[in-house]
């Protein structure tokens, strides 16, 4: 038996067929399972958007996105044919309760994925309108999208409406950055490791950076994106979500909720952000025009170009336990910087006294970092003996770049979370608790910007952010790291 056979045949139902994500990700992910063999031998797709497309056009669009992927333009002459054998395409409004039945024919086995790849406000909706249908049934899965929600009264609305129709075993909410392959090697590391697990805590632990960095702005997006800001888009999600990972205790058993009631212990332990400490603890940037002719934010959003949604974030979390007391978590992510790169760097503190002459103690510190891209690895810095006379010491890197992460194409996070849900995983997918418990954290900061007049602080486009993301480490006497590749080399341009 292969491992396709093992894999129950499907029907995959696309609400947002059309869009950005679904042809840029989704699809050429699906593309991916297929040519590696781990698809059933019987699934469709049912593509749904409102755009009028015929079912060649919309192959044609598919096809032109796998073209466009180097590693997976490869596979096209041998499974193209086969692959665009199971996708069709339907042109209806799923917000029309009876356009929904217009699909039910179709539907050709007991197990149906919905992946809603809309509007996050249009969740409910759709929601409801598979359920009066009739199409909610026991086999049924639904996948969202993040950010699920604009606020926590949103979220609050839209988890009702879809935990009423969908029990949360049937719910899958996608945050991508978890079918990430070194946010995975990160639970490895962690748990099966234990000199790490013994220096894992406030003892050890000076602080923590996470960052995501983006050269890309925001064209092509821009409307989506002024709806939701860096907040919303990466921070309430990804972000969390890496923190989650690095902070949370073992799990007692590799199952969805033993790691994800671990990961809501975590949320519910950050330190409540207030008025008083938001102003000192929260950055928000806007990118503006650079010098070397890089378009601002309003160029970029076009005719409604002035807005105060924020491309940058960056924030200083405390955790509230036993573990992490004293060890502050900065976090930041923006639009428009220097490179492309995502980075969990853990700085250990420095040792206690030194034998050695060492002209800055805490930049010898030891240092872990989890790099997630543009290359995927991890390194440790450690102090050694510079070779030669006398006894200075210098810091080196071990680093981990996992041969077979070299050698071989590493699937898109996308791919992952694709076959989890077709298989019925649910580990790397945000439970209802632990959405609503990220959004109960945040709702603080989104309703104090609304009251706020202020507007974000302006950085120029191809630069680290605003000034007052280096002051946010620069009060508590520290700096943001340098990110550097694996091999040495500068991050990626997006
Ligand atoms: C998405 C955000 O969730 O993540 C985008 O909506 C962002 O704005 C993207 O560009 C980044 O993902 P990745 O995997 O390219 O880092």
């Amino acid at each position: 038996m292969t491992e396709a056979d093992a894999v129950p045949s499907f029907d995959l139902v696309l609400f947002g067929a059309n869009g950005d994500l679904a042809l840029r990700k989704l699809l050429p992910s699906l593309f991916a399972l297929y040519a590696d063999g781990r698809l059933p031998t019987s699934w469709q797709l049912i593509g749904v958007s409102r755009t009028e497309l015929s079912d060649r056009r919309f192959l044609e669009l598919v096809r032109q996105q796998i073209e466009g992927s180097a590693l997976l333009a490869a596979a096209l002459d041998d499974s193209w044919e086969g692959f665009s054998a199971h996708l069709s395409y339907l042109a209806m409004d799923a917000t029309e309760p009876g356009d929904m039945s217009q699909f039910r024919d179709l539907l050709r086995h007991e197990q149906v994925i919905y992946y809603l790849a809309t509007r996050a406000d249009l969740y409910s909706l759709i929601t409801e309108n598979l359920y009066k249908a009739g199409l909610s049934g026991d086999s049924a899965r639904i996948v969202l999208e993040k950010p699920v929600g604009l606020d926590l009264e949103s979220a609050r609305e839209i988890t009702a409406v879809v935990s009423d129709r969908f029990p949360e075993d049937q719910v899958y909410r996608i945050d991508h950055y978890l079918g990430k392959e070194t946010v995975q090697n990160l639970l490895v590391l962690r748990f099966s490791n234990s000199i790490f697990e013994n220096q894992w805590n406030h003892r050890y632990i000076d602080h923590i950076q996470i960052t995501i960095s983006e050269s890309a702005g925001v064209a092509g997006r821009a409307a989506f994106y002024d709806q939701v800001g860096a907040l919303r888009d990466m921070l309430q999600n990804h972000l969390l979500q890496l923190l989650c990972m690095t902070a949370m205790e073992p799990p007692y058993r590799l199952h969805p909720d033993a790691v994800r009631d671990e990961k809501v212990k975590v949320l519910r332990s950050l330190r409540p952000m207030t008025d008083e400490t938001i102003p000192e603890k929260v950055v928000r940037g806007q990118y503006q025009a650079s010098e070397t002719g890089l378009t601002s934010y309003a160029d970029d959003l076009g005719s409604n170009g002035d807005s105060s949604t924020e491309t940058f974030v960056a924030l200083k979390v405390e955790i509230d336990n036993w573990r992490w007391a004293g060890v502050p978590f900065y976090l930041r992510t923006g639009k428009r910087l220097a490179e492309r790169a995502c980075e969990i760097a853990v700085h250990f503190k420095p040792v206690p006294h030194s034998i050695f002459t060492l002209q800055h103690r805490s930049a010898m510190a030891n240092r872990l970092v989890f790099r997630l891209q543009p290359d995927e690895g991890i390194r440790l810095s450690l102090c050694e003996k510079q070779p030669g006379a006398g006894m200075t010491v210098k810091s080196s890197e071990l680093s981990l770049n996992p041969e077979s992460l070299a050698r071989t194409r590493t699937p898109d996070a996308y791919e992952r979370l694709l076959n989890d849900v077709i298989q019925g995983n649910q580990t790397l997918f945000v439970r209802d608790d632990e959405l609503m418990a990220a959004w109960e954290w945040l709702d603080p900061v989104i309703q104090h910007w609304r009251r706020s007049d202020m507007r974000p602080e302006a950085y120029a486009a191809g630069t680290w952010g605003p000034s007052a993301a280096t002051l946010l480490l620069a009060r508590d006497g520290r700096l943001w790291d340098e990110l550097v590749g694996i091999s040495g080399a500068q991050g990626g341009k997006s």
